[in-house]
């Protein structure tokens, strides 16, 4: 099954701006995201983008909230289409005049399965909380305190042991990373701080 895009421009640029209202975005999450975890799983992502582009862009209301939003309907349709996996979601915002910025991130958060290489800041920052925001999940799990006390080291430990969240991609967790141009360390140390706050 390929989930190539085959193409490289998304949206108009004559939508520049334009947005989805949190209502409208979370109406399209719930009619299409029916499973749990990875509801779960698009909030996490969709919180780390947000404080991300506050903390570290210093983006202002909107400009966070167009990072959430990417965030928050990057699979949206993973659950009830994953043939038409990042391809569907991407019609229907184009179809709804989001602003590209935000469709470009949801095309390029998996280089090697869409075919689409992140570019802009936002692009690479989704693209690199994806699969380690899974990863740290999955160890929150496995500790009786879930985040609390969570340690950088922990997570280190977790990400070489190769069994452990098997499906998640060290390559490409270190691939976002250099792409990104940010450290590992200071990428999981920003996952352990903010994703607990998500349930
Ligand atoms: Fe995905
Ligand atoms: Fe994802």
């Amino acid at each position: 099954m390929s989930l190539l895009l085959n193409r490289t421009s998304f949206g108009d640029v004559a939508n520049k701006g334009n947005s989805l209202s949190r209502t409208e975005a979370m109406d399209l999450f719930n009619e299409w995201v029916l499973n749990a975890r990875l509801q779960l799983h698009m909030k996490q992502v969709a919180h780390l983008m947000s404080s991300w582009a506050a903390e570290r862009e210093q983006l202002d209301a909107a400009g966070q909230w167009r990072w959430e939003l990417a965030g928050l309907l990057h699979d949206a349709d993973w659950d009830r289409w994953p043939e038409l996996h990042c391809k569907k979601i991407i019609e229907e915002l184009e179809q709804r005049n989001v602003d590209p910025e935000i469709i470009r991130a949801i095309a390029s958060h998996g280089p090697n399965h869409f075919g689409v290489e992140p570019e802009t800041k936002m692009d690479k920052m989704l693209y690199a909380f994806d699969e380690l925001s899974g990863l740290v999940h999955a160890y929150s799990l496995m500790r009786p305190g879930g985040y609390d006390g969570m340690e950088l080291k922990g997570v280190k430990k977790r990400l070489k042991e190769k069994s452990f969240a098997a499906n998640v991609s060290r390559e490409e967790i270190n691939d976002a990373c250099s792409r990104a141009g940010i450290a590992l360390d200071g990428l999981i140390g920003f996952i352990i701080e903010k994703q607990g706050a998500v349930v």
